[in-house]
């Protein structure tokens, strides 16, 4: 029964909604859906209803991981909540944990637009948001005396300024928003750094190893109380990324790596270049993300995965594209772009295929699939 109700509402998405969604603007949509979403995340009527329809229990997909429980390992990828006005409605739609933000010290009113777009064909969105938030005063404010029914994070990056013109300025700001999370009362179950949004206006970027250990070293006097993911690139070469990974496993409160941010190659092969040409800035998500992400989730859990646990994403369309990553090396996976192309339920739909999948080759649990391939 939950498995029709799934499909048809993933039919009706596909077939009518998307392509009247499709005719708007998409910061209108994602506002208005992002509105929608914490209205009926308001109500506990709602969920009532909602929940049923969309949650999957299973033990087969359950884990504990950094002191953290996930009913699933499906998870919202930063940059869709990134006023974190999702938290009390994602659970109820499926998900097994979300991350709000990204979100810096300082806010940021985002790029010059468009900071959204479309490619259809492509199966990709084009981003150029430059990590517009509202700062991390008033957003953590915000979620003050609220309670969370799933493991919520939030994903921490650098403002936004041509204003840091040392190394130090850009580092103290980062250290600054962790601070104030950390003291925030906030109940949150862990924290995102992200060091890879590839559309900033800064002169100052932590991809080189020096920048990285400069931060990572200022970071670890924090003593952080909640395990940290580190959000990579995935536009750098194998080297890069070893040199990155070498240093990102020397600090122990770092429990994994998410693999990873945005495309920034435009000529990538999964890009139609009809549809890139109309967005001369930006970087892409969705399938230009997919084997790029895949291959450095293999590579990373065959070189450190005994160190440090990784969470998949990029391009994840179906049960299938989660699964791979999974058993390339992945304990948990993320996505924003499959909802926006494939519709509301299929987090729903991914959980419930993972289950007969994990079924189909012999496994109890997600955990024994990691890293099989
Ligand atoms: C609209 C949008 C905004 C994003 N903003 C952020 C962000 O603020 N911080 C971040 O770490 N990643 C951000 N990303 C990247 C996603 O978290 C994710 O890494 C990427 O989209 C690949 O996943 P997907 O193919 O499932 O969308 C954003 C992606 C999209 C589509």
């Amino acid at each position: 029964m939950q498995k029709s109700i799934l499909s048809l509402i993933g039919f009706l998405y596909k077939y009518f909604v998307r392509k009247i969604l499709f005719l708007i603007n998409p910061e209108i949509i994602h506002r208005q859906a992002v509105a929608a979403g914490q209205f009926l995340g308001e109500s506990k009527l709602t969920k009532k209803i909602i929940s049923p329809i969309f949650r999957s229990k299973d033990a087969s997909l359950q884990q504990s991981l950094f002191g953290c429980a996930f009913n699933n390992p499906v998870g919202l990828a930063a940059g869709f909540d990134y006023e974190a006005r999702l938290t009390q409605i994602l659970p109820s739609l499926g998900f097994g944990f979300g991350t709000a933000g990204t979100i810096t010290y300082l806010p940021y009113d985002g790029n010059p637009r468009p900071m959204l777009g479309r490619l259809p064909r492509s199966r990709s969105l084009m981003v150029n948001k430059g990590l517009k938030n509202l700062g991390i005063a008033k957003t953590l404010e915000s979620l003050k005396n609220k309670t969370f029914e799933y493991p919520v994070g939030i994903s921490i990056g650098k403002t936004n300024t041509a204003r840091h013109k040392t190394t130090e300025e850009a580092v103290n700001d980062v250290v600054r928003a962790f601070e104030i999370a950390e003291i925030s009362g906030v109940p949150l179950s862990y924290y995102e750094l992200n060091i890879s949004c590839p559309n900033l206006i800064s002169p100052i970027d932590f991809y080189s190893t020096s920048n990285l250990k400069t931060l990572l070293d200022a970071l670890s006097l924090l003593y952080f109380s909640k395990p940290v993911f580190v959000k990579m690139p995935i536009s750098k070469s194998d080297n890069e990324i070893k040199e990155m990974m070498d240093l990102i496993t020397q600090y122990r409160w770092i429990k994994a790596v998410i693999l990873g941010n945005l495309q920034r190659d435009r000529n990538h092969p999964s890009l139609m270049q009809k549809e890139v040409k109309k967005f001369p800035q930006g970087n892409f998500s969705g399938l230009p993300c997919q084997n790029q992400s895949d291959r450095l989730i293999s590579l990373v859990y065959k070189e450190y995965g005994q160190k440090i646990k990784i969470i998949g994403c990029g391009g994840i369309f179906s049960a299938q594209d989660a699964y791979r990553k999974i058993k390339l090396g992945a304990s948990l996976v993320q996505l924003i772009t499959g909802l926006v192309f494939e519709g509301p339920q299929l987090v729903s739909q991914i959980n419930q295929k993972l289950v007969k999948l994990l079924k189909q080759d012999g496994y109890a649990s997600i955990k024994e699939a990691v890293g099989t391939i």
